[in-house]
């Protein structure tokens, strides 16, 4: 069984603020991106990763990340698209014949071994899985108008994270599917397989420190986190 990473950085940042994209920012010393790319190059079981970015950082992204880490299962660094599922659909066209994806994005640097051996185990029972946690707040659902509509119980309300892993053919096909239609409003993988209704999805737990980051407090998390992990590591 043949497993495929495809990490996603082809995102413009805009909510970050920041004039370099988030997912070259430095923490601890390194970029963003290095710390999922590190850990995927770790996982024995994982075969190979295909890496997502804007065309202008192709070159930076073999350079400096790639080589310079000798993240050596990057088989392919490849041109993003215009939303993040056209990334996806990049990053699909171009896995040469595999099994498994785990779609993850670049910007989530606080993945481990653990939650990749949780998706992998329940990617092979079910098909599709998305990692998540339970959600810590209560979510409301509001209407049009700004009012509460709706409150779902708060055991049933996961927010998701990444990896979101799938039977290959299961995502391509959805992906195809779900392009000959209108696309508008969708944010992650598991949607597309939803919208096609031809396979559950699976939550699995991921963890409270799978952050994305997204804005600038965000980096100061992560950085908090990865330094804990170090310390850790040299106890
Ligand atoms: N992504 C991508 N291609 C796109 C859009 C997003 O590869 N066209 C990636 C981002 O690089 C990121 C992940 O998808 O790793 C999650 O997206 P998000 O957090 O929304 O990142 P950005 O789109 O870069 O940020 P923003 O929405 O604030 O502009
Ligand atoms: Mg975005």
């Amino acid at each position: 069984e043949k497993c495929t990473a495809i990490v996603l950085a082809a995102g413009q940042g805009k909510r970050m603020k920041t004039k370099i994209q988030k997912q070259f920012l430095s923490i601890q010393g390194h970029p963003v991106l290095y710390y999922s790319l590190r850990c995927f190059q770790e996982c024995e079981w994982m075969d190979e990763i295909i890496l997502v970015t804007g065309q202008e950082s192709l070159e930076y992204c073999r350079k400096e990340i790639v080589e310079k880490y000798q993240i050596t299962k990057v088989a392919k660094i490849i041109p993003g698209g215009k939303e993040r599922y056209d990334s996806v659909y990049q990053g699909l066209l171009a896995c040469a014949d595999t099994d498994y994806v785990f779609v993850h994005d670049g910007a989530r640097p606080m993945i481990t071994e653990d939650i990749l051996d949780r998706a992998f185990a329940a990617v092979r029972e079910c098909g599709a899985c998305v990692v998540g946690v339970p959600s810590k707040d209560t979510v409301k659902v509001a209407d049009s108008e700004g009012y509460v509509s709706e409150t779902p119980s708060r055991e049933l309300v996961w927010n998701v994270q990444t990896p979101q892993v799938f039977s290959y053919n299961i995502l391509r096909e959805a992906h195809e599917n779900i392009r000959k239609r209108k696309m508008h409003l969708i944010t992650d993988d598991a949607m597309v397989v939803e919208q096609e209704g031809r396979c559950k999805v699976k939550l699995v737990l991921g963890s409270y420190e799978n952050i994305k980051i997204t804005t600038p407090e965000d980096l100061e998390i992560a950085d908090i986190i990865i330094k804990n992990r170090e310390f850790r590591k040299n106890e």
